[in-house]
């Protein structure tokens, strides 16, 4: 079918070995879990091999010419990525191991942080009932143990945030406002600038997830005005083992390491040990240096095929999928109906069918979905339901492969009488 916006997927397919695996015998892969992993291109793959197969070392460690390659490769990929979120420095992107670490780490650089960012039992932090798990673990832990309060935005009935009481919950008391700009599992797009205009209202930080923006539309830190941007490596055709957190440069020089260990530290004795500048001082230990070699190779992947591009592509394919998705009978979209302010992820349930049912025959017939709660339970518990199915697309998704889906779900219908 062709649908005016659509990119070149005959062409980018072939860039991806694994979307021509057969999974069920005759059954051809249609991936529809990329807001869980995304595939990744042979550019990528090619990348990772001959790092090992020619440049594997240690890096800010040695003198010798591996050692210095692995390490102009490493931090290479800083800088890649640094201009693929138009970040102002280079240094105020650090590598994490995924989006949820990266979150970790701006908890923790606060919990452990002197005036003015302190969070205590006299502070308050903002989160919303639509965050993955990594955006709400973090912050109930840091509010147990500091004893600041932990309040959240609601959700509307159609799967938006419910910004009517704002200034009751973002008050002269928050330090700290952390939000999805994407949700994983409402696809939902969050209104930013309002939020972060009474964030800076208030004089709070705000922590951003980007971690189902940052492979699917062009990502502006500097745009979004927010202070910390967390998202991971392997949603955007990297490798697993690599996040990245953004963080304002004066802040980064500012706040506290969470992780200490070799390379963070610029002296150490046995009584004290002073600190190496951002970005080093949250990277202990030996980095995820492959993976963050493939991640700059991702960003170059993306880049060449554009982010306004992929954006377009993907939402022509929500639209058609969402509009073919209503066509089913008793199936019920949890999240907002229409393409609009609104990612490539769908959820929905299908009358009494339970998720995992509806998951296993459409894998019995080679369609991939995830099923449960997405690790964002809260939003099952606000719509009343107790998981969904997830069919997520990315740049290599077809209509053909939305139509597989529609039909898969009628024999799911079919099969369930
Ligand atoms: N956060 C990933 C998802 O939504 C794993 O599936």
């Amino acid at each position: 079918m062709l649908l005016p916006g659509l990119l070149d997927t005959d062409a980018i397919r072939k860039d991806f070995p694994i979307l021509d695996r057969v999974v069920h015998e005759g059954k051809k892969l249609v991936y529809l879990d990329n807001a869980a992993t995304s595939q990744k291109p042979r550019q990528v793959l090619d990348v990772i091999n001959a790092h090992y197969e020619r440049h594997n070392a240690n890096v800010h460690r040695g003198v010798h010419v591996l050692a210095e390659e692995a390490t102009a490769l490493y931090e290479g990929a800083r800088d890649k990525v640094a201009a693929f979120i138009n970040a102002p420095s280079r240094d105020e992107v650090i590598f994490t191991k995924n989006a949820s670490e990266s979150l970790n780490l701006v908890a923790n650089m606060l919990g452990w942080a002197d005036e003015p960012y302190r969070v205590d039992h006299d502070t308050e932090i903002v989160i919303t009932e639509m965050e993955h798990h990594s955006n709400i673990v973090p912050w109930q832990l840091l509010s147990q143990r500091t004893g600041a309060k932990l309040k959240w935005f609601g959700l509307t009935d159609d799967g938006r945030l419910d910004l009517s009481n704002i200034d009751q919950v973002i008050t002269e008391k928050t330090k700290v406002v952390s939000f999805v700009l994407v949700s994983n599992i409402l696809g939902t797009v969050n209104p930013v600038e309002a939020i972060v205009r009474r964030a800076q209202e208030v004089g709070a930080l705000v922590v951003i997830d980007a971690s189902q923006a940052a492979p699917h539309m062009p990502l502006d830190v500097q745009a979004l005005q927010a202070d910390f941007v967390a998202f991971t490596g392997h949603k955007m055709c990297g490798p697993d083992g690599i996040g990245v957190l953004w963080g304002r440069q004066e802040l980064l020089e500012d706040l506290p390491p969470f992780l200490g260990g070799g390379e963070m530290i610029e002296t150490v004795s046995m009584h004290s040990s002073t600190y190496a500048p951002a970005p080093h001082k949250f990277e202990a230990g030996t980095p995820p240096i492959a993976q963050a070699v493939g991640l700059g190779a991702a960003v170059d992947y993306l880049t060449s095929i554009g982010m306004e591009n992929i954006a377009r592509h993907e939402h022509v394919i929500t639209e058609y999928a969402i509009r073919r998705l209503q066509e089913v009978p008793d199936l019920r979209i949890i999240g907002p109906t229409t393409a609009e302010d609104r990612g490539a992820a769908v959820s929905f349930t299908l009358g009494d069918i339970h998720p995992h049912d509806v998951g296993q025959v459409l894998d019995e017939q080679g369609i991939a979905v995830r099923v449960g709660h997405h690790c964002a339970r809260p939003v099952c518990l606000r719509y009343g339901i107790p998981a969904t199915t997830r069919a997520s697309f990315y740049l290599y998704s077809t209509p053909a492969e939305v139509d597989a889906l529609i039909e898969g779900l009628e024999h799911v219908r079919n099969f369930f009488g």
